[in-house]
């Protein structure tokens, strides 16, 4: 491990969902980590505008410097169409549409929903080139499927060792899962279940992970009042930002008959305040076939995690807050 009082080198992996965007604007207000690159996987989002809206946030934070490349690696298991427009609307936003981007991510001629513009590096090529030319290791925050990890271990193994540790929302240990498909059982967390090789051979690896699994992010869901405690600092972009946000996460309830949670704003709080959640060494596997495939099950032979096992809800709000009004 590194000395904390130095910033820790972050390569962040998200997959362009409400909450994956609300928890880049939490890291990039983190003194405790810098922010070395942000990949989007093409998982719970439409790609082009989730890396628009990503580059809009970065430019929004002062961050404009900070490389970004999107995912043309597709999971086995898509995540719904319905969900995966709501990037087109964080990228319509008013607050992150004030000025022209300074940075236009890719030339809107050759932009497409498919992929990277020709010549642009695609995400696992790109997190891998960042992981072999870091100078000392990295963690990778993946809020997302492990889909470009997975590869970059199979094509360039050397990158194992670039890697302090793998900081991954994904998974459900002793809680049911929160995929309700045709022919699946519901065991199964979706970053998981969108490609469980990938979960399978990260895990299958020796790198360090520290698991936010849905027993913890359960605890945290989207809560009126922490929605409109944003209204109070009205005015505030990063706060109108954040409030916006968890906004359009509202219906997900009645629609989906699930709560929307702070599944990867939980976990990315832990780079700043990791004292929110307890941790527990929990050995698991990930069944990749079948019904129950994308499962996270306990395994006494399975390799060990170190897993959130409990969180205080109120902290976590009131970091958000704290970090994101003042
Ligand atoms: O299962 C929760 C995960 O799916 C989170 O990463 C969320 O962003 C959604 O994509
Ligand atoms: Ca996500």
């Amino acid at each position: 491990m590194t000395s904390r009082t130095a910033r820790r080198p972050v390569l962040f992996d998200h997959d362009g969902a409400l909450d994956d965007l609300l928890s880049l604007l939490l890291l990039t207000q983190y003194d405790t980590v810098d922010l070395r690159g942000v990949t989007v996987t093409p998982a719970d989002c439409l790609p082009a505008p989730a890396l628009s809206a990503t580059r809009k946030i970065l430019e929004l934070t002062g961050l404009p410097h900070v490389p970004t490349a999107v995912g043309e690696l597709a999971g086995r298991n898509p995540f719904p169409l319905v969900w995966r427009v709501d990037a087109l609307r964080v990228d319509a936003l008013p607050v992150l549409n004030r000025r022209e981007p300074a940075t236009p991510p890719v030339a809107p001629s050759t932009t497409t929903a498919a992929g990277p513009p020709a010549g642009a590096l695609p995400a696992h090529e790109r997190l891998a080139a960042w992981l072999l030319e870091a100078g000392e290791p990295v963690t990778v925050l993946a809020t997302g499927p492990l889909t470009n990890l997975a590869w970059c271990l199979d094509h360039h193994p050397e990158v194992e060792a670039r890697i302090e540790e793998v900081v991954f929302m994904g998974g459900a240990l002793d809680v049911p899962g929160n995929v309700d498909q045709p022919g699946h059982d519901g065991s199964a967390e979706w970053n998981v279940y969108w490609d469980p090789e990938a979960a399978k051979r990260v895990f299958d690896s020796s790198l360090p992970i520290t698991l936010f699994p849905l027993d913890v992010t359960d605890r945290v869901p989207v809560t009126t009042a922490f929605a409109h405690a944003f209204g109070r600092h009205y005015g505030k972009p990063l706060s109108d930002l954040a409030g916006s946000l968890l906004a359009l996460t509202f219906g997900t309830l009645e629609t989906t008959g699930l709560p929307y949670c702070c599944w990867d704003s939980l976990t990315t709080s832990y780079l700043a305040e990791p004292g929110i959640c307890d941790f527990d060494v929990v050995h698991c596997d990930v069944v990749t076939e079948g019904a129950g495939q994308g499962r996270t099950v306990r395994d006494a032979a399975g390799r060990p995690v170190r897993s959130a096992v409990a969180v205080d809800p109120d902290r976590f709000y009131r970091h958000c807050l704290d970090v994101l009004t003042r």
